[in-house]
């Protein structure tokens, strides 16, 4: 089949079942134009938790196609490859980060939304690169933290907020590689552009950044700024949205530390046009979690989603249902 025709079965698929596709910015241009809803992962969260659709389709890593079905358990959410995993999840198994919040008993845990269901279910407070920095900002000034699984988000927000976060040492493999002096040549190529960058790179690519933001905060950054030409430090699907967003600036992606020109992220790219057809025509993969695991992981990504909007008494209120000291969280055998 060629693309159009898989394009086109996929739509009348999409009708024939009640169904929403939802779509990473990092995902092939061709699933982000054939998706209802593009999004980076704080907005695709939101968007799955509110559909009244009877099959989300996720476009997207393992771990934001399990938080859709955690946040709207009553949807069948398929995924196109489930081998479509993310550095970051892997860098925190769930055993092991058990152990640790049982070493700081008194720290509250907020976790970047990049985990596994079971690190959520052990977590307090889920965030997203777009939140992270405000939801630990409006914590109580004296409450010890953890932050995890990306070190290089956890040094970005310490430095933003001055809150002292204990960190887990976790890495996102696609965002540790850019080339600080790749990007340096780039900019005397072209001395007008502003390198931007997403925080989950190195402090040593965030200090040469004019702008640091989320996949989104990019996005509007671009549209937004008076600058024509932008070096940009994120993966490289974003490009697609942000040429839609703002046709007329000019666009370089920054390159990593090999001979490639951009910087990708092969679990995203597992997902194909193919793949997104057959587990539409298949209803499989599915993605499942059990019930007991899914209740503990819902109310820290709820949180997440309450803080938002929160004003200080609700933020408050929400901070003081948190039980400390850690007790265990969730209490199964843990992957
Ligand atoms: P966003 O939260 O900005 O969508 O980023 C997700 C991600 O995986 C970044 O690498
Ligand atoms: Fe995970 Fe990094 Fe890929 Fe984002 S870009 S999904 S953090 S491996």
């Amino acid at each position: 089949m060629t693309d159009a025709d898989l394009v086109r079965d996929i739509l009348r698929m999409k009708e024939d079942m009640n169904a929403v596709i939802l779509a990473h910015y990092y995902q092939d241009s061709v699933i982000q134009e054939l998706a209802d809803i593009r999004g980076d992962s704080f907005e695709l969260s939101r968007r799955a938790r509110e559909t009244d659709a009877d099959v989300i389709v996720f476009a997207g890593v393992h771990f934001m196609a399990e938080t859709a079905k955690i946040l709207n358990p009553t949807k069948t959410v398929l995924i196109p490859d489930m081998n479509a995993g993310c550095s970051l999840a892997e860098s925190a198994p769930a055993h092991l980060f058990r152990r640790f919040r049982e070493q700081h008993p008194e720290h509250l845990a907020v976790t970047y939304i990049n985990c596994t269901a079971e690190v959520k279910a052990l977590s307090d407070i889920i965030c997203t690169s777009s939140s992270a920095e405000r939801i630990v900002a409006k914590l109580p000034k004296e409450q010890p933290i953890i932050f995890a699984p990306d070190k290089n988000l956890g040094h970005y927000v310490r430095a933003k907020t001055g809150r002292e976060l204990l960190l887990w040492q976790g890495v996102c493999t696609v965002h540790e590689q850019f080339s600080e002096t790749r990007i340096a040549d780039l900019r005397t190529q072209h001395p007008a552009a502003e390198v931007i960058a997403h925080p989950e790179c190195e402090g040593v690519i965030l200090r040469m950044a004019d702008f640091i933001g989320s996949t989104s905060a990019l996005l509007k950054h671009v549209q937004e700024s008076s600058a024509q030409a932008f070096i940009v430090a994120t993966e490289s699907g974003i490009l697609h949205e942000m040429r839609r967003l703002a046709p007329e600036k000019q666009l370089i992606p920054a390159p990593p530390d090999t001979t490639c020109a951009c910087s990708i992220c092969d679990y995203m790219k597992v997902n194909t046009l193919t793949k997104l057809h057959r587990c539409m025509k298949n209803h499989a993969p599915t993605v499942e979690v059990e019930e007991a695991l899914r209740q503990r992981a819902l109310r820290p990504i709820e949180r997440m989603l309450e803080l938002a909007e929160a004003d200080e008494e609700q933020t408050a209120r929400i901070v003081a249902e948190i039980r400390l000291p850690f007790s265990g969280g969730y209490d199964q055998p843990l992957r």
